[in-house]
């Protein structure tokens, strides 16, 4: 079995070693960025005339194919494919496959620790705008509610004992009050990630004389990376984005909590759609807040992803190491985790009915103490 990097061993690797580091089954989630950056890695090889017009031209062409073929599944599962140890190995495989040796030659001043940093960050370059699209949905149907609730009022809670009457417009912006900081915290992830690592080699550096700033142009980023050794072998942005996820689902199980008490008999403020809903197999008269409980229990799955994240990296050594490539089943299930609650805490938002009557008798009386105080 032939690997990207088996020239100077004699023998096969272990088999279930192998199986055991290998990231494909995973990382494949990275395919569409890796093939981006090997274009263009590509074109810098061209214009430090290390590959010639005719191989990057048949590289490109092959490339292409590759993105197109996969938009099929069945792509990433052929016999072939079973043996790549990862996202990268498999491009390079398929295009040796297609161009013979222009395809090995791409590979010439380049190292996976450097493509694997370019790919995490393209990918999120992709993937944190559509989060940040799912929190404004649900700021939209927060304030939907919001303005439907019109003058209705309900009591505030300090210490959850009843403080000052509010409107309960007011409670649903308390809300989105504090997912406008997660979509801004997405933003500054975006800023984080906006540096080319390409150049950085292995870790230090290459040789060959790649224009680096046509390649950030190319590619969409802003800045270049100031160290090769430390672009190799940090994730802060993991981290960070890790972070900006924890938080949100604080935020959503915060929601989530308040939703799960108010809508429930002995509150009764506000009242859960029967579809965002669930009934018990031994009690009718239940109407169990299913989704709101799973969003507040997946937020501790989150937080254990960015808890474990920092521990991976605490203990390395500078530069790149195997360790880092626990990222990505952290950050694709962090992801995931986050897009599935958002939407889900939307859903039931748009669902929620309002009752004014109901959440102003609690407001009543004694909640106005302090206004009649002053
Ligand atoms: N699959 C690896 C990862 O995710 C790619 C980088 C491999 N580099 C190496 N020197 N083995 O980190």
């Amino acid at each position: 079995m032939a690997h990207l990097w088996s020239g100077r061993f004699a023998g096969d690797p272990d088999k279930d070693l192998f199986d055991f580091g290998s990231s494909f089954a995973f990382d494949r989630r990275l395919f569409q960025d890796d093939v981006t950056g090997s274009l263009a890695w590509a074109e810098g090889l061209e214009r430090a005339g290390v590959l010639s017009a005719a191989d990057a031209a048949s590289i490109r062409t092959a490339l292409e194919q590759i993105l197109e073929s996969g938009q099929d599944p069945r792509f990433y599962d052929s016999a072939a494919a079973a043996s790549d140890e990862d996202v990268h190995s498999f491009v390079e495989r398929e295009l040796i496959a297609r161009v013979g040796d222009a395809g090995r030659r791409l590979h010439t001043g380049r190292s996976r620790n450097e493509q694997v940093a370019l790919d995490l960050r393209l990918y999120l370059k992709r993937r944190v705008p559509l989060l940040q699209a799912a929190l404004v949905r649900l700021v939209e149907a927060l304030l939907d509610r919001a303005e439907s609730a019109g003058a209705a009022m309900m009591p505030s809670y300090t210490h959850l004992r009843r403080a000052q009457p509010i409107l309960v417009s007011h409670f649903f912006l308390a809300h989105v009050a504090a997912l406008r900081r997660d979509h801004r915290r997405l933003a500054s992830v975006l800023d984080e990630i906006d540096e080319l690592p390409l150049g950085s080699g292995a870790i230090a550096g290459t040789s060959y004389e790649i224009d680096v700033t046509f390649l950030a142009a190319r590619l969409g980023f802003s800045r270049i990376v100031a160290n090769s050794v430390d672009a190799t072998g940090e994730r802060d942005f993991v981290a960070s984005f890790l972070h900006a996820a924890a938080l949100s689902m604080v935020h959503l199980s915060r929601i989530c909590e308040d939703l799960i008490l108010f809508t429930s008999e002995e509150f009764g403020f506000l009242e859960l759609a029967d579809a965002a809903a669930t009934g018990s197999s031994l009690m009718p008269q239940k109407k169990n807040p299913d989704p709101l409980e799973l969003v507040r229990g997946k937020s501790g799955r989150v937080i254990g992803r960015l808890a474990g994240w920092l521990t991976t990296m605490k203990g390395l050594p500078i530069g790149y190491s195997k360790d880092l490539q626990e990222d990505k089943e952290a950050l694709f299930d962090a992801e995931d985790t986050l897009a599935g609650s958002l939407a889900a805490v939307a859903s039931v938002v748009r669902g929620l009915d309002i009752r004014g009557t109901v959440s102003g008798r609690a407001a009543s009386g004694l909640l106005l103490a302090t206004d009649v105080a002053d």
